[in-house]
């Protein structure tokens, strides 16, 4: 954050950070869907912390009940007036090292002490006509959508329809074919040799669809990474932001799990995240989103784990038309690819885009994952037909994203999944 601030801000940054500091110390009333996650995490609060964090409080939490974190405001004002050292040393990193210590974690003060920001160069892409942007490694999101995008590109789905039979068969056996290739090739941009062009090039996806059966599901066990050209071996947060100059911000944050791991710095009021999660401990072996990984993502000192966090946007003629990205684990980057061909394909506004059903396949566990809404009964029949196996889940993502109008007028597409809303200054 600082130093995109000091790159592109306008405003001083203790301008900028005083309302996160006002929000902590003065406490804001927490939504109904708050006020659940806070209860339902109540006892790992209480267990993984020596004393009592913010987040637990006498009583259970009702919604509009004022959630005040003083210590966090503390830890803010830290930052505020010392900028990076605010955080990576001084008291705040002292605070941290000893809430390692407490938990037997391994970070030490050196590795605080090095930790640099990486800024890199976005991956665009040309899908109709439109200008992809999206992010790079280590997330694997941005090469799974322009993968997605392009895979499914030269086929007549808008006359197939959105969420038919034979839209989702398409849709699917691509998300399959991508992430087969994410679990083989994909990890730290630092540590790996990626075949990123080759990965994404229209050649290869072309390739890549050559088994595509429109009438039969592709088992996963069939689907094997591809074999790029001239490659050799070797609570998450989304916001969307468009300023008055016409500058677009997706912003995608994660602590892997809601509240991470549970545990608050003493002191310092925030949380610790789980992203080790994200990184492949054996191959083949999943993490807790299902997902499978090998030597790429295997964990090393000092390497970024592999993300799917998708923050995207999308300009036409190179004008700005969409900013999106959301929260979801693995379903990132297929629940963007879904709002993205809602608008450029389906026709449909941004709040229908974001709103309507979604699904997702991920390779590995072999089964198209679907929102009770997005797939009727003889759709999702003619799918078990075609060989795919389907689980009905809970929601999938929660966007925040930002449409442009002819004319320029700004619409705003908050998912109904969560506590989004769109608004304007
Ligand atoms: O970076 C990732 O892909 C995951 N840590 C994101 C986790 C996430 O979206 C959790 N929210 N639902």
């Amino acid at each position: 954050m600082l130093n995109a601030h000091s790159k592109y801000g306008k405003l001083q940054f203790k301008e900028v950070i005083q309302p996160a500091i006002d929000l902590a110390e003065n406490g804001f009333p927490v939504t109904r869907r708050q006020a659940a996650e806070l209860n339902s995490n109540r006892k790992s609060f209480i267990e993984r912390n020596s004393f009592r964090p913010a987040f637990v409080k006498d009583s259970l939490w009702k919604e509009g009940d004022f959630l005040i974190q003083s210590a966090l405001a503390e830890t803010l004002k830290r930052i505020r007036d010392y900028g990076r050292d605010g955080f990576y040393s001084g008291k705040t990193a002292r605070l941290m090292i000893r809430e390692m210590k407490r938990g037997n974690g391994i970070v030490s003060e050196q590795d605080l002490k090095e930790y640099r920001s990486v800024s890199r160069v976005p991956l665009t892409a040309d899908y109709k006509g439109y200008k992809i942007i999206t992010v790079p490694p280590p997330s694997s999101g941005g090469i799974i959508l322009i993968q997605l995008l392009t895979m499914i590109d030269p086929y007549p789905f808008r006359e197939w329809g959105f969420n038919s039979s034979q839209t989702i068969h398409l849709m699917v056996e691509a998300e399959r074919r991508a992430f087969a290739d994410r679990s083989e090739y994909l990890g730290d941009p630092g540590f790996v040799k990626m075949p990123v062009d080759q990965l994404v090039s229209r050649k290869y996806l072309l390739n890549r669809m050559s088994t595509f059966d429109e009438k039969r599901a592709s088992p996963s066990q069939e689907i094997k990474p591809g074999f790029p050209e001239g490659y050799t071996s070797e609570e998450t947060t989304h916001y969307s932001v468009v300023d008055a100059g016409g500058n677009a911000v997706a912003a995608t944050t994660t602590l892997n799990n809601t509240f991470g791991n549970s545990i608050v710095v003493d002191s310092a009021g925030f949380l610790l995240n789980n992203q080790m999660d994200d990184f492949s401990i054996k191959p083949g072996f999943p993490n807790m989103y299902g997902l499978v990984g090998g030597e790429a993502n295997s964990v090393q000192p000092g390497k970024r784990m592999l993300s799917s966090m998708t923050p995207s946007i999308v300009e036409k003629e190179g004008k700005l038309l969409l900013v999106l990205g959301s929260p979801g684990g693995s379903t990132i980057p297929t629940t963007v690819f879904q709002v993205i061909i809602n608008v450029l394909d389906f026709g449909m506004n941004i709040r229908q885009a974001v709103d309507a059903g979604r699904f997702h396949h991920q390779w590995s566990p072999d089964w198209i994952s679907y929102e009770k809404n997005a797939v009727d009964t003889v759709t999702s029949n003619k799918l078990r037909y075609m060989g795919h196996i389907l689980k009905e889940r809970t929601s999938i993502g929660s966007v925040n994203a930002i449409m442009i109008l002819s004319g320029g007028k700004k619409a705003g597409g908050a998912d109904k999944r969560g506590n989004n809303s769109s608004c304007g200054y």
